[in-house]
């Protein structure tokens, strides 16, 4: 069996991306070891940039989320007691869109059925193999245990932070951060607390109040690395959240039952190159960030967009050199996203070893951001997300 472009990994990433090289006329095969059932039920950030919302509607994936999804003009940055918000629309002319990554994988998924495209779920033992020549192989085991080994002219490792395919590139070399925390994160059945996103700092430490829809909300709050979840009762949960957004103006979380509960790794880390030979890799294969800031998915998907313009270049009378593009231009976008979440995390979360002095000079650093122009437009900018492909 043959092919132009194996993708390992049937997430956003490696949806997308055989969605828009079907778009230029190249022919992929997409494979997963998760089932799609077991992807959808995997609940990540919820935030998506408005050059992710664009993607997925200019491209032909769906305009689902322009109906569903809801439009955020700002966020609140929460510190001393006090809201301060962030208005992205008024400083940057750009807005966010909540719209869950499920929904996301939903659409990509559909669309790829929806257009013929060779997606194949629930395999085993995924693989590439020959990536440093120029006839890489991809293969997997199916259900009924039969090996199958598809040629191709390039390979993709699009299969998450665990990633297997990063490990055929020799000489990598990975950059990375630990944090001192992790989040706890719930969902509750109640209607949402307050109009927009809510980044909370207090001497309890980080909680972020984030929502669904009208009646399921997403809230976070900072925990140990090693919390957890099933050790906290719902009343234990709720005390915790409403302290740390307790202030002067009375702000009360609206309580519900709580549905779901699960701490989230946080690390940063990126590894480079992105391409070795016929092999290029995207999104938390090739990088992984903190959630704070929700930058994960929509880096991922910036990825793609650069990938798939490159691939459609190499593949075509430009050769294979155009190849060489790939890492340099996905990095750009990539060290500066790792920038942002670092600093909107270590901006807005306690360290055990912090000092009184670092409390402090943190709400210094809060007051210089919310407090003019060019700090809340520096914020803006980074979450909004970095126009264009360059
Ligand atoms: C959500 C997650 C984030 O990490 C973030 O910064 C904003 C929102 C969410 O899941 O809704």
């Amino acid at each position: 069996e043959r092919t132009q472009v194996g993708i390992l990994g049937a997430g956003p990433a490696g949806l997308l991306l055989s969605h828009l090289l079907h778009r230029a006329g190249i022919e992929s095969v997409v494979v997963d070891t998760r089932t799609r059932e077991e992807i959808e039920q995997t609940h990540r950030a919820g935030i998506l940039e408005q050059g992710s919302v664009d993607v997925l509607v200019e491209s032909g994936v769906s305009d689902r989320v322009l109906r569903e999804g809801r439009v955020h003009e700002g966020i609140d940055l929460r510190f001393g007691g006090t809201s301060h918000r962030i208005d992205f629309a008024g400083l940057v002319g750009a807005t966010t869109t909540l719209y869950p990554q499920t929904e996301v994988f939903v659409d990509l998924a559909d669309a790829r059925e929806r257009d013929g495209g060779d997606v194949r779920f629930g395999v085993r033992e995924g693989r590439v193999a020959d990536v440093t020549g120029d006839r890489p192989v991809l293969s997997y085991v199916d259900g009924a245990g039969t090996a199958h080994t598809v040629g191709c002219d390039v390979v993709v490792g699009a299969d998450g932070s665990r990633s297997e395919t990063r490990r055929a590139i020799p000489g990598l070399r990975r950059y990375s951060r630990e944090y001192p925390f992790a989040w706890f994160g719930i969902l509750t059945e109640a209607p949402p607390s307050a109009e927009e996103l809510i980044y909370a700092r207090s001497p309890h430490g980080f909680a972020l109040i984030s929502q669904r829809t009208d009646d399921l909300q997403r809230m976070y709050f900072q925990c140990d690395a090693d919390e957890d979840p099933s050790a906290w009762s719902d009343d234990r949960i709720w005390s915790e959240l409403q302290a740390r957004v307790a202030g002067d103006d009375g702000l009360e979380l609206r309580q519900g039952p709580i549905v779901e509960r699960t701490v989230l790794p946080f690390r940063s880390t990126v590894s480079e190159p992105m391409r070795h030979g016929s092999l290029l890799l995207a999104g938390d294969a090739a990088h992984t960030v903190p959630p704070t800031g929700a930058k994960g998915l929509n880096l991922a998907l910036a990825d793609v967009r650069v990938l798939a313009e490159v691939l459609e270049r190499a593949l075509g009378p430009a050769g294979r050199d155009a190849l060489d593009d790939y890492t340099p231009r996905a990095l750009g976008r990539v060290w500066k996203a790792q920038h942002f979440s670092y600093w909107m995390t270590t901006m807005l979360h306690t360290a055990p070893q912090d000092t009184d002095f670092d409390e402090r000079r943190r709400l210094g650093e809060l007051a210089m951001v919310t407090g003019s122009t060019a700090g809340s437009t520096y914020l803006a900018e980074a979450y909004t997300g970095w126009p264009g492909l360059r």
